[in-house]
């Protein structure tokens, strides 16, 4: 394998999130993206749409030794890539960390990345405090709660359908509670926050989740509480979307390029 003069990542995936992380490379002139991993039906259209990037639709094509791989695709990639990448002693950063409420999944993860020598990188993602919230586990944590609170709209197409009628609601309404394990399973495509509360604290069966419907939301909120030796937290944030994709929180792809750039460059943060 080819050594770069500039650290190169490899970027998994070609929505929302990789179009940041190309334009952070870009922009910060501290790493390259050496290849775009796309599915195998992708490689042409991909291929023709970023002019001047290596697209491969397999790990066998990686003909330099990446700096890290930057997940920004789906929970089906992590299971997809994620062991592979591991074993070949490649640190993967995960954005899809929903998928690790598949607790086979998770172990098998880990087991690659032994085998590998590799770490596997969980960035915070769309919210705050979760540096915090993993540092107080040191002293003990009593309880922790997330709550997501999204227009009633933002439900449409989950669970939430059948418990509410969400084109007629007229004020905030909690249809579950439960374990971030349950919420992660019942409403996949609003995981990621849930799992990343979960592994940073209490884990998936202890930490406690409610989702809210309200039509006075202005955006996505996420809320953490967090009790326990270190004291009491409380955290919110009302996260803007990327114009390009409104399901996902412009903090989340910052969070991702945060995670390759503590990597690159000399002081980590
Ligand atoms: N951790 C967080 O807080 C957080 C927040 C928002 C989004 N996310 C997750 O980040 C991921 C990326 O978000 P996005 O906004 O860029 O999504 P997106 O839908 O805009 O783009 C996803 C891209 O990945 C590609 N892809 C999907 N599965 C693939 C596979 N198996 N192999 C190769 N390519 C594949 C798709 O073709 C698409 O181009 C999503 O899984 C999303 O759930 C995480």
């Amino acid at each position: 394998m080819v050594r770069r003069a500039r650290p190169a990542i490899l970027l998994i995936g070609h929505g929302a999130m990789a179009a940041e992380v190309r334009a952070a490379a870009l922009s910060t002139g501290l790493f390259d993206v050496g290849a775009v991993l796309v599915r195998h039906e992708k490689v042409g259209s991909v291929g023709a749409e970023l002019n001047g990037y290596k697209v491969i639709d397999s790990l066998d094509e990686l003909d330099f030794e990446p700096v890290l791989a930057a997940e920004c695709a789906s929970h089906s990639a992590v299971r997809q890539y994620g062991p592979g990448l591991l074993r070949l002693g490649i640190d993967l950063v995960i954005a899809s960390i929903g998928a690790l409420s598949d607790e086979a999944l998770h172990r098998e993860l880990e087991a690659a990345a032994a085998i590998g020598g590799a770490k596997l990188i969980l960035p915070a993602g769309a919210v705050p405090g979760i540096d915090a919230l993993n540092a107080a586990l040191q002293g003990g944590l009593e309880r922790v709660s997330y709550i997501s609170r999204k227009p009633p709209a933002a439900w449409k197409g989950t669970p939430a359908e059948s418990k509410l009628d969400l084109d007629t609601l007229d004020r905030a309404e909690t249809f579950y509670t439960g374990t971030a394990r349950a919420a992660a399973r019942d409403y996949p495509k609003n995981a990621n926050v849930a799992a990343t509360v979960a592994l940073a604290g209490l884990g998936f069966d202890a930490t406690e989740v409610r989702l809210i419907a309200d039509p006075a939301a202005g955006g996505n909120m996420h809320e953490i509480e967090a009790v326990g030796a270190f004291g009491r937290m409380q955290l919110s944030i009302e996260g803007k979307p990327l114009s390009s994709n409104p399901k996902t929180s412009s903090l989340a792809a910052y969070s991702t390029i945060h995670a390759i750039l503590n990597r690159v460059r000399i002081t980590e943060i």
